[in-house]
């Protein structure tokens, strides 16, 4: 929540600072600011809502000034006013502060400002930084002041600190909020995301939680929070700035959707061991993910953590662990399991689901999770893994291992080719215990391997044949509808309520998913010839249930929409009013072609209402706040 961004060097800063925060809109878009130092004098610019107004007020400034910080903002504390957007100053006007993260201890700090006689501009609880620094400058260098100031906040946050005295220092902290710095020539960065600096440097530092840095034109130097030097090297990512562009996509989250066939690929090519036969290579598993035997063998019990989008991913890994590996598997949400843990199991793994590997939420339950094993016997201490799409995120740093998913940077606020990533890092976690417990046979396991390889040209399938079609139906909910309900079951309940997110937060419709045999339960009174019901109803297990929930719910009148391959099997054409077609495929792997044509309705139904789809009203990508 929120995107810092901060430059010193010999280029014009601002233009740096304003791409910068293009690149980082995505983590909050209600205000933004910067604050560039020229002359002796802090220029701080903010405007309220969507970047392009800051940029607007900037167009006609000149300045030369080559060293600033920039902020987009996720409202907290305070409305998404001008007044609240950062930077925020001290009453000089000599310091400029960005903040990314939660000052818990804000009030309590500002009462005490108040009485020493400062005046507080916003509702921010940003705003007590500068004015608490301000307060240590005298007599110290301006590190120091920010150590001073750093020592007096509670809670979680990524700082940037510029003054109008110093104009050759950049000073910036981090305590559980993302930060890292960019590396160039005489030239330094810091963001709270790579991507804001990739178009100027791939040579990039973590800063880690506790640390403190200040970057001159010559160098930067690190301390940890108490002053003690940290010496770590850069490193150098082989990521590509036209990965971060639409490249002639209207919108990101479409683009998103197209590489959903790239993604899987990756993801086999990297997981799947080519040369695996049961017979040939008994000892050898299908699946490389690299996990020690202390880390998987003898488990009793896996639990996942996770919020949003990778919740539902979750709840198919859950189906998967516990049919294909016979591993009872619980499945929280982070935010709940914080303050409702559950009983220990002795020999669990505690997975931690997050494409962003930022989530305040998941991070915080997987370290409270491993703080409360600590201290028990030897079986009940915590084993973390995460299965996250950045590998240089903060759980990659708390947890023992992770699952890369590789998806690529994914912009659009609404998650879909990482959710699709993160189901298939289910997949092959399942097979690989599945092997090494042999819950299931060997041609089994080849079977579904078999099946995994053909998804890419699969969904490529639904891209070509569908897409257009998708469009075209979306065209009938763009003016009334204000309510859909999804329905599915077994391994595609999770499915439906995947559609149910996409649809709201991209296109404000009210949506709810239901396991379809609940329906019955109480959800179908609100079944009428106004509320569509799309059905996941792919052939396997329960596919004459789910046809027989539809039914019930065509019965009330509902235009019913129908998410299956058994287009020809005679029950679906004369059920569904409306067939979004995927190609025949096993039950068991189904979740990843079935999420495909709920994507496209959504952002086809957001798209026609012309609405914001890759940056949605009230969300943001990364929630790094609880
Ligand atoms: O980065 P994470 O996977 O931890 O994010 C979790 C949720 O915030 C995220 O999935 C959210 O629900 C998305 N907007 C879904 O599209």
């Amino acid at each position: 929540m929120c995107g810092i961004v901060g430059y010193i060097g010999t280029q014009a800063a601002t233009k740096i600072l304003i791409s910068g925060l293009e690149r980082l809109e995505y983590r909050g878009y209600d205000s933004a600011g910067v604050a560039t130092v020229e002359e002796g004098q802090i220029n701080c610019v903010k405007a309220k809502g969507k970047l392009f107004n800051l940029r607007d007020k900037l167009e006609h400034a000149v300045s030369n000034a080559q060293l600033g910080i920039g902020h987009t903002r996720w409202a907290t504390h305070g409305k998404p006013e001008e007044h609240n957007a950062h930077p925020h100053l001290n009453a000089a006007k000599t310091l400029a502060v960005v903040q990314n993260g939660i000052i818990e201890n804000y009030l309590e700090l500002k009462a005490e400002l108040i009485t020493q006689g400062c005046e507080f501009c916003s509702e921010t609880d940003t705003e007590v930084i500068p004015h608490l620094i301000s307060q240590y400058l005298p007599n110290r260098s301006l590190l120091e002041a920010v150590q001073e100031a750093i020592a007096r906040l509670e809670g979680t946050f990524a700082i940037a600190v510029v003054s109008a005295d110093n104009p050759y220092e950049l000073i910036v902290a981090r305590q559980q909020a993302p930060l890292i710095l960019g590396f160039g020539q005489g030239e330094f960065f810091c963001a709270s995301d790579i991507t804001a600096i990739l178009p100027y440097t791939r040579t990039i530092l973590n800063l880690n939680n506790g640390e403190i840095a200040r970057l001159t034109p010559l160098g930067v130097e690190m301390y940890t929070f108490a002053g003690k030097r940290v010496a770590r090297f850069p490193r150098t990512l082989d990521w590509n700035p036209v990965q971060v562009e639409k490249q002639g996509f209207r919108h990101y989250m479409l683009k998103e959707i197209y590489e959903q066939p790239a993604v899987v690929r990756t993801g086999l090519d990297t997981y799947i061991n080519p040369n695996w036969h049961a017979e040939e290579n008994p000892d050898y598993s299908p699946v490389n993910l690299g996990l020690s035997p202390s880390l998987i063998d003898n488990l009793d019990h896996v639990q996942i953590l996770a919020c949003g989008t990778s919740w539902h991913a979750a709840l198919i890994g859950k189906y998967l662990l516990e049919q294909i590996a016979a591993i009872p598997t619980t499945v929280d949400y982070a935010s709940e399991f914080r303050y409702s843990p559950k009983p220990i199991i002795p020999n669990t793994l505690t997975i931690g689901v997050t494409q962003s590997g930022e989530t305040a939420d998941t991070i915080a339950a997987l370290e409270s999770e491993r703080a409360r094993r600590a201290s028990l016997e030897p079986k009940c201490q915590a084993k973390l893994l995460a299965i996250t799409n950045r590998a240089e995120s903060s759980i990659a740093q708390i947890c023992d291992r992770i699952i890369d998913t590789h998806a690529g940077i994914e912009i659009g606020v609404a998650a879909t080719k990482t959710f699709t990533a993160q189901v298939m890092g289910f997949y092959f976690l399942a097979l690989d215990l599945a092997y090494r417990r042999q819950t299931i046979s060997n041609s089994r396991i080849a079977e579904i391997i078999d099946g995994l390889r053909h998804l890419p040209s699969q969904i490529e399938t639904i891209l070509d044949t569908q897409a257009e079609a998708i469009e075209e139906l979306a065209h009938n909910f763009t003016q009334s509808t204000e309510d859909f309900i999804f329905i599915g079951r077994g391994i595609n309940f999770p499915v439906a309520l995947e559609g149910a997110l996409k649809l709201k937060e991209i296109s404000y419709i009210h949506a709810e998913a239901y396991p379809a045999g609940e329906m019955k339960h109480g959800p179908i009174a609100l079944l009428d010839n106004k509320v569509p019901v799309v059905a996941v109803a792919m052939p396997g297990s329960v596919y004459d249930k789910v046809i027989s929930n539809a039914q019930e719910a065509k019965a009330r009148d509902a235009r019913l929409i129908g998410v299956t391959s058994a287009v020809n099997a005679g029950d679906a054409g004369h059920t569904f009013d409306d067939i979004l077609t995927v190609p025949e495929v096993d039950e068991l792997i189904s979740p990843v072609l079935a999420v495909v044509p709920l994507q496209i309705l959504s952002y086809h139904i957001a798209a026609i209402k012309g609405l914001d789809v890759d940056q949605p009203r009230n969300l943001a990508k990364s929630v790094t706040v609880e």
